[in-house]
């Protein structure tokens, strides 16, 4: 049976102007976690076509970057890169837009691989993304800075789910109620970004 693509949070985001029904995930995210707040800098991986960013610029008012493969159409006030999170060189790209702000208080990735329909993977390419998003996060946030990320569930999730609590003094993972049911989707929420101290270190 086709999925129902029209579903109410389709139609409530061409209602409200927002450019995917994933905005409503970001809201209820935050509405839960307060991950983005008033003021901060925030850069979003895989941000096209530009919901998340829509939501983040309202809730923070401040710096906000997106970053995708494709390009994004103008969001006023929202800076845009075009790049792969995989590629180092957007990492660096990211870091020099982000210089005056001295780094960034929030990274948001809501980036998927292209759906093949098998599981395991699409599990594992979810996971790619996954690590360069955190990678990105690691060299980028500040201290105390939080992090969101989208997983497609499967066996690598909860060793990942640890990677990611060995920076951060909080994360969960949230499956926000706009979430479709089919789907496998689940988010990591990460707070309280801190550098973790190099093996072997005594003090
Ligand atoms: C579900 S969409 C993001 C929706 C977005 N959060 C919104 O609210 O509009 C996933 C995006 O991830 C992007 N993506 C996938 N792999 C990527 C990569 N390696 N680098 C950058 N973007 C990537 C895709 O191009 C796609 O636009």
């Amino acid at each position: 049976m086709p999925r129902k693509r029209e579903d109410y949070f389709y139609r409530k985001a061409k209602k409200e102007g927002y450019r995917s029904r994933a905005s409503y995930k970001l809201q209820q995210i935050n509405a839960k976690y307060n991950v983005i707040r008033l003021g901060d800098t925030v850069v979003d991986l895989g941000a096209a076509p530009g919901g998340w960013l829509q939501v983040a610029k309202e809730l923070s008012g401040g710096f906000v970057l997106g970053v995708d493969l494709q390009a994004i159409a103008p969001i006023e006030g929202v800076e845009t890169l075009l790049g792969d999170i995989t590629d180092p060189s957007t990492l660096q790209k990211i870091q020099g837009m982000i210089e005056k702000s001295e780094g960034a208080d929030v990274v948001i990735c809501d980036a998927s691989p292209n759906l093949s329909g098998n599981w395991s993977l699409d599990h594992a390419r979810s996971i790619d993304l996954c690590n360069s998003a955190l990678s990105i996060a690691t060299k980028i946030l500040k201290p105390g800075g939080n992090f969101v990320v989208k997983v497609f569930q499967g066996d690598m999730f909860s060793d990942f789910l640890a990677v990611v609590k060995k920076h951060f003094s909080f994360a969960k993972a949230y499956g926000p109620q706009a979430s479709r049911k089919e789907s496998a989707e689940i988010y990591i929420i990460g707070k309280g970004f801190f550098r973790s101290r190099p093996a072997g270190h005594l003090s």
